[in-house]
């Protein structure tokens, strides 16, 4: 008999999960290890107790399941229990009644479910990132262009007008129509739709470089330090991105302590295992480095927290925040093959983390400076083919290139573009990737590759499209919308780097 009653014990702490089991009045008669750990009550202490009141933040909650549907005899169902030291954790439990001797015994296998929420949670909320992102990519695709056909004609106009007060109203609706185009860029780095230019980079080198930047942005009354913790790790990331990233978390940090604090921006790199339990489920496996940047700040409710990421979601005042900024930061990591994550509690801080891919070789590093250049810089003396299906796209950009120097056709799809060619030689092609016709942009400058290797090519376009053209043209891409200036001179990097 004795022996049996070992046997049992044995195999009941032997259970994967914690095993607990009541009589007819609701008090604990069996508590095995696992319960012991997962509850922090001893054997001891729990039995005899009510289990109700054991481990049950709610009574009525326990009322409610453990009477569960007596007909049937076995349920399962999820709850909300309580660990010894107050903390609380979602649990599931698997439930089965049966009588013994007359008397109701209840039986209970509970297991803490947290991890497993938490990781549907965050595919939930990468699901609904997703989707917001494609509306908002076919939205701000056709925005740009109308912006650029605004901003350009505007620009064209102005010199023309020295008359009071019509400059003034025009400089006006220029100013506008620059915000709109910030948010439409904006928009776009959501929807995972910048057109990027991902570089090897070695992270750590780039973020001592704009410490200066971040503690200007901090702002005085906040101490801000790096902690390099991933020499050497280089990813494929596009540096001024990357940088805009860092700025917005930086200026959140800073208005989560108005009366000063601590910014600690760090780094080390991790591995994502496949099938690991707690790693987002949006990743591939293999090496990542984690980029955060952690605050000592107001923190957010779990309401908050959950939304952060949602464009146009802030809690700011009115004129204070479009809410652009966590949602930019989080499609940025997407695009660049990661994510990000938040965690953050009320009066505990906040810290938020990019997660981004660390290149397969270490490859050779190659960072573009910022660079400004005078008019005069950006004049040359090239033969332009230039192809847009929007006629006042076209128009515009052919009148600023002429006003640089340049010799300009103009050609509405690829069809006419490979009619001038066969009759005109040209130094450089430059197209939009998007166009009507039987040819893209693309496909285009593929076939001119063949027929004129001498002439070099550039392409536009107002997003990446998910397929990467430099990658496949070679070809360097400009983004939408343009200025006279960006143009000015990615006209003459691409002539330079033919
Ligand atoms: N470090 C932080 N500490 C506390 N709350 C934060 C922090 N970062 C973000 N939040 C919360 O998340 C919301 C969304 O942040 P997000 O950067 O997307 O937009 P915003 O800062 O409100 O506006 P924008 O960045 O466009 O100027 C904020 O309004 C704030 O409530
Ligand atoms: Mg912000």
């Amino acid at each position: 008999m004795a022996e049996n009653a070992t046997l049992l014990r044995t195999a009941i702490d032997s259970a994967g999960d914690a095993f607990v089991a009541m009589d007819g009045d609701g008090i604990v008669v069996v508590w095995n290890r696992h319960a012991e750990e997962l509850f922090g009550h001893t054997v001891e202490a729990a039995l005899g107790k009510g289990l109700a009141e054991l481990v049950f933040p709610d009574r009525s909650d326990a009322r409610q399941l453990l009477a569960g549907n007596e007909s049937a005899g076995q349920w399962r169902c999820r709850s909300r229990l309580r660990r010894r030291n107050g903390e609380e954790f979602d649990a599931e439990l698997q439930v089965a009644t049966t009588t013994i001797d007359e008397e109701r015994m209840t039986t209970l296998l509970i297991r803490d479910i947290s991890d497993t929420l938490f990781a549907e949670q965050q595919l939930v909320q990468a699901q609904k990132l997703e989707a917001i992102g494609h509306l908002t990519g076919g939205l701000a695709h056709d925005f740009n262009n109308i912006l650029g056909i605004i901003i350009g004609s505007l620009d064209l106009v102005a010199p023309s007008i020295d008359r009071h007060p019509e400059n003034e109203l025009l400089a006006a609706a220029l100013s506008a129509a620059h915000r709109g185009a910030d948010i439409t860029r904006a928009l776009l780095a959501v929807a995972r739709r910048r057109a990027l230019k991902p570089q090897p980079t070695e992270v750590n080198e780039l973020i001592d470089e704009i410490i200066p930047l971040l503690r200007q942005s901090a702002g005085k009354s906040i101490e801000l330090s790096f902690s390099n913790n991933a020499r050497n790790a280089v990813c494929s990331i596009d540096a001024g991105a990357l940088n805009n990233a860092l700025v917005n978390l930086v200026i959140n940090s800073r208005d989560a302590m108005p009366q000063g604090g601590q910014i600690l921006i760090y780094t080390y790199t991790t591995d994502i295992l496949p099938h690991a339990l707690a790693a987002p489920l949006e990743l591939k496996p293999g090496p990542y480095l984690v980029v955060g940047v952690d605050d000592n700040g107001a923190g957010m409710a779990p309401e908050t927290a959950m939304r952060a990421f949602d464009p146009f979601f802030t809690t700011k005042e009115r004129g204070r925040g479009t809410g652009l900024g966590l949602a930019m930061v989080y499609g940025f990591s997407r695009q660049s093959g990661g994510t990000a994550r938040i965690q953050s509690a009320p009066g505990r801080g906040t810290s938020v983390q990019l997660l981004l891919p660390i290149a397969a070789a270490a490859m050779t590093k190659n960072r573009t400076k910022g660079q400004k250049e005078s008019a005069q810089e950006l004049r040359g003396h090239a033969r332009i083919l230039l192809v847009d299906d929007e006629p006042t796209l076209l128009s515009i950009a052919a009148q600023w290139l002429k006003s640089l120097g340049h010799t300009v056709s103009c050609a509405a799809d690829a069809d006419e573009a490979l009619a001038i060619l066969a009759e005109h030689r040209f130094d450089l092609l430059l197209t939009d990737i998007v166009m009507p016709g039987s040819m893209s942009g693309l496909a285009l400058v593929e076939r001119c590759r063949g027929l004129y290797p001498e002439m070099a090519a550039l392409v536009t376009t107002g997003f990446a499209d998910g397929q990467a053209p430099t990658l496949r043209t070679r070809a360097p891409v400009l983004d939408k919308p343009y200025t006279r200036g960006t143009l000015g001179r990615a006209v003459l990097e691409a002539l330079d780097n033919r």
